[in-house]
């Protein structure tokens, strides 16, 4: 068995975490969700963080966060924030400990799966607006992190967890 992590980013609404936990217990791993590690680790909620200390400590953890599950010797599934790979730090970690794989969807789709979460700060205003201008802010950020794409829009959730295990098996292999 291969030592890199499986790694899912793109934005919100993409399904990373949905789809980590399938392919986790598909690859029988231990499946673990930066948001969550952050908020464990500050007993506090993402949007409690955000309305605490702002973006900046949010960002903070999460580089944080990202090390340590990098370092892990047992390979793992990650699903990735939104916003994780905007750090070059964590990019690169990522990059070298993983196959980073990149859900990738359109803004009306994205807008479809997180409803009206108020769960996500950046969403709270103008969530079709948000997700537009991260979209388009993070394109290439997101193009230069991963290893393989896989474009979400016409599958359902067994499809994108099949796809995303072949791109993981080709890049190992
Ligand atoms: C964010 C995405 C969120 C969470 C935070 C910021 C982002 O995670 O980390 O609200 O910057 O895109 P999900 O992508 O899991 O919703």
């Amino acid at each position: 068995m291969t030592g890199k992590h499986l790694v899912l980013i793109g934005l919100m609404g993409a399904g990373k975490t949905t789809v980590g936990l399938e392919c986790a217990s598909r690859l029988e791993r231990a499946f673990v969700d930066t948001d969550d590690l952050v908020t464990s680790i500050a007993n506090m909620s993402v949007e409690a963080i955000f309305a605490d200390g702002g973006e900046p400590v949010f960002r903070k953890l999460e580089h944080d966060v990202v090390a340590d599950v990098c370092a892990s010797p047992m390979p793992l599934v990650i699903a990735c924030g939104g916003g994780t790979v905007v750090d070059p730090e964590s990019r690169r970690a990522l990059r070298a400990a993983g196959v980073v794989i990149w859900l990738r969807a359109p803004t009306a789709t994205l807008l479809s799966r997180v409803g009206d979460d108020s769960g996500r700060p950046l969403l709270r205003d103008d969530p079709e607006g948000a997700l537009e201008r991260l979209g388009r802010l993070r394109e290439l950020t997101y193009e230069a992190a991963a290893h393989a794409e896989v474009d979400t829009d016409d599958l359902d959730v067994p499809a994108v967890v099949a796809a995303v295990l072949a791109a993981y098996e080709a890049a190992v292999a």
